[in-house]
C-alpha cells in the first residue's frame, strides 16, 4: 500500500461488517447447516476479519443454540452474536450462547410497523417500546455489547422509530439496527430514513447506526450503500446474498462497492478480501446453493472477457475493462494447486490457505489418503477439488448411521438400467438391486428400499467441480422428510457414485439433525 493510500485508509472511520449467513443465510429454505458445517464458515469469516458473526438463533432449536455455542467457543478473533427477540426466555438463551466468546453481543428485537404491531404482536406502540426496553436492559445483564432491531423498520413511521430508538439507546443498547426487512425501501429514500434518524434521535451519537436489507427487490446491496453514504458504520449481510426468501445483501458486493470506490465513501471495513471466493464456495458447497456464473465478485465470470475488443483491452491494459483485481478477492491465476507427487505439508497448507482447518491427525491422515485416491484418478487437483474432498466426507462429523460399501450399476442401450447396492447401516451390512429409468435413478431406488427414509427428493442437481471430463461431479440433493430440509452432498469422479453418496449423506443428516424453527415464527 503507497503511503497516501495508507494515511487515507487510517483516516478513515471503520465500517463494521456483520455477518449473518449463520442465521439468516440459514433461513433460506434448504440451506439449514450442521454444527460443524456452522463452525467451518465461522472459521472462514473469522479468517476473512468480519468483524461481528451472527451463530444463530438458539431460542430456536437445541441444534441452533450448540452451534452458536461451539462458535462463540471457537472463534476469538471476531464478536460473536446471538438472535434473540424481545423475550426472557430468548435473551437468556442467547446470554447462555454467547458466554465463551472472547467478544459476545446479543441481538434483540421487535417489530415496529402498524401492521407488524397490529397484525403480528397486537400490542398497541407503547407496550412495544416498553417491551423493547426491558429486553435491552435485561440483555445487559449479559454482556454491554447489545444491539436492538425494530424489525420491519422500512415500513414503520420514522416518529416512532426515532421514539423507540432513543429509548433503547438510553436503556443501553450499543447498535442500532434499521432492518428493510420486506425488501421494501428504494436506495435514495432508505439512505433519508437513516440520515434522519441520525440527525433527530438526541442520542444518536451513543450507538453504531445499522442496516440490514432485504433483497425483495433486487436492491439490498443499493439500500445498504445509500445508508452508509447517510451514515451508517455497520451493514448486516450474507455470503453470496443468502437468506431468507430473496435473500439479504451480499457481503462480497457491499464490501468491494465500498473498497473499489474509496473516492466515495468516508469509510472502509477491515476485510481481507483476498478469502472472498474461498469464502464462498464454502457456503456454495455447504448450502448446495450454487452462485450464478455472472453474479458479482464470486461469479465465475466476474472477471472473464468474452469479446475480442474486451480481451485485447485487458491485454493491453487490464483497467480498460477491469475495476477490481480479481487476485484481491481471491480468484488464484495459477488454479492447478496439487498433484500426485503433493506431499502431505503442501496438502495440509493448501487446506488451511482455504481456511479449512483439521485438527487431528488422524483426520489429516484420512483426508490425505483421499487426496491421493483422487490425484491418482485425476492428475491435476484444483482448489475445488480440496473443497469437495472435505465437504464430502473428511470434516463432515454428521453421524454415519449409513455407509456407501458398494455400488454396482448397469447401463446399457437397449437394456434397463439397474444397480446392485451394499450399505453398511448401524455397522450391518445389507445389499439390494433394483432397476430404474436411468442408473442414478435404480441406484436412489436402491439405496432407498434398503435406508426406508420415506423422504421427498425436492432437488438433485450435478454440477463439475473444475472443467474437462476428468473433473469430479459435485452432486447435492435435497430431502425432505415431515417438513424438515437437509441437503446432502457427494464428489467423486464417477457421477453415479457421487450421486449416491450425496443421497446417503442426506439421509444420515436426516437421522442427526434437530428440528430448527425460524425466528420470525414466533408471536413477538
Ligand atoms: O429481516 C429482519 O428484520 C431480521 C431481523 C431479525 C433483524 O432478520
Ligand atoms: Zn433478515
Amino acid at each position: 500500500m503507497c503511503l497516501a493510500r495508507l494515511e487515507q485508509h487510517m483516516s478513515k472511520q471503520q465500517l463494521i461488517i456483520f455477518d449473518t449467513t449463520l442465521r439468516d443465510g440459514e433461513q433460506s429454505p434448504g440451506a439449514s447447516m450442521t454444527k460443524d458445517e456452522k463452525i467451518r464458515i465461522a472459521r472462514a469469516l473469522e479468517k476473512m476479519h468480519v468483524d461481528v458473526i451472527e451463530a444463530g438463533f438458539p431460542i430456536a432449536s437445541p441444534g441452533d443454540f450448540e452451534a452458536a455455542r461451539a462458535v462463540a467457543e471457537i472463534v476469538k478473533d471476531s464478536t460473536i452474536c446471538g438472535l434473540a427477540r424481545a423475550l426472557e426466555q430468548d435473551i437468556d438463551r442467547a446470554g447462555e450462547a454467547i458466554k465463551p466468546a472472547n467478544s459476545g453481543r446479543i441481538h434483540t428485537f421487535i417489530a415496529t410497523s402498524p401492521v407488524h404491531m397490529e397484525r403480528k404482536l397486537r400490542m398497541m406502540p407503547d407496550q412495544v417500546v416498553e417491551q423493547a426496553v426491558w429486553a435491552v436492559k435485561h440483555a445487559r445483564r449479559y454482556t454491554d455489547n447489545v444491539e436492538f432491531s425494530a424489525e420491519d423498520a422500512g415500513r414503520s413511521e420514522i416518529d416512532f422509530l426515532c421514539r423507540i430508538f432513543e429509548a433503547v439507546i438510553d436503556a443501553g443498547a450499543t447498535t442500532i439496527n434499521v432492518p428493510d426487512t420486506v425488501g421494501y425501501n428504494m436506495p435514495w429514500q432508505f439512505g433519508e430514513t437513516i440520515r434522519t434518524l441520525i440527525e433527530r434521535i438526541p442520542n444518536s451519537d451513543k450507538a453504531v447506526f445499522s442496516v440490514h436489507c432485504h433483497n425483495d427487490l433486487g436492491l439490498a446491496v443499493a439500500n445498504s450503500l445509500s445508508a452508509v453514504t447517510n451514515g451508517a458504520r455497520q451493514v448486516e449481510c450474507t455470503i453470496n446474498g443468502l437468506g431468507e426468501r430473496a435473500g439479504n445483501a451480499s457481503l462480497e458486493e457491499v464490501v468491494m462497492a465500498v473498497r473499489t470506490r474509496q473516492d466515495v465513501y468516508d469509510c472502509d471495513t477491515r476485510l481481507d478480501t483476498t478469502q472472498i471466493v474461498p469464502c464462498s464456495r464454502l457456503v456454495a458447497n455447504i448450502t448446495g446453493f450454487p452462485v450464478q456464473p455472472n453474479k458479482a465478485v464470486v461469479g465465475a465470470n466476474a472477471f472473464a472477457h468474452e469479446s475480442g475488443i474486451h480481451q485485447d483491452g485487458v491485454l493491453k491494459h487490464r483497467e480498460t475493462y477491469e475495476i477490481m483485481r480479481a487476485e484481491d478477492v481471491g480468484w488464484s491465476h495459477n488454479r492447478m494447486v496439487l498433484g500426485k507427487h503433493s506431499g502431505r505439508n503442501a496438502f495440509r497448507t493448501r487446506l488451511e490457505e482455504l481456511g479449512i482447518h483439521i485438527d487431528s491427525e488422524t483426520e489429516l491422515n484420512e483426508a490425505f489418503a483421499r487426496f491421493k485416491e483422487l490425484a491418482d484418478k485425476k492428475h491435476e487437483i484444483f482448489d475445488e477439488d480440496l473443497q469437495a474432498l472435505v465437504t464430502d466426507k473428511g470434516l463432515e462429523k454428521t453421524n454415519e448411521r449409513i455407509k456407501l460399501i458398494a455400488l454396482h450399476v448397469c447401463s446399457e442401450t437397449g437394456e434397463i438400467p439397474g444397480a446392485d447396492v451394499t450399505l453398511g447401516i448401524d455397522g450391518e451390512e445389507r445389499s439390494i438391486s433394483a432397476e430404474g429409468s436411468g442408473p442414478v435413478d435404480a441406484t436412489y431406488r436402491a439405496i432407498e428400499a434398503l435406508v426406508e427414509s420415506g423422504a421427498d427428493l425436492k432437488l438433485y442437481s450435478v454440477n463439475n467441480i473444475t472443467s474437462g471430463t476428468d473433473s469430479q461431479g459435485e452432486v447435492t440433493v435435497r430431502l425432505e422428510l415431515g417438513g424438515r430440509l437437509v441437503n446432502g452432498q457427494g464428489a467423486d469422479t464417477d457421477i453415479v457414485i457421487a450421486s449416491a453418496k450425496a443421497y446417503i449423506n442426506g439421509c444420515n443428516k436426516l437421522l442427526d439433525v434437530e428440528d430448527r424453527a425460524h425466528p420470525q415464527k414466533g408471536d413477538v
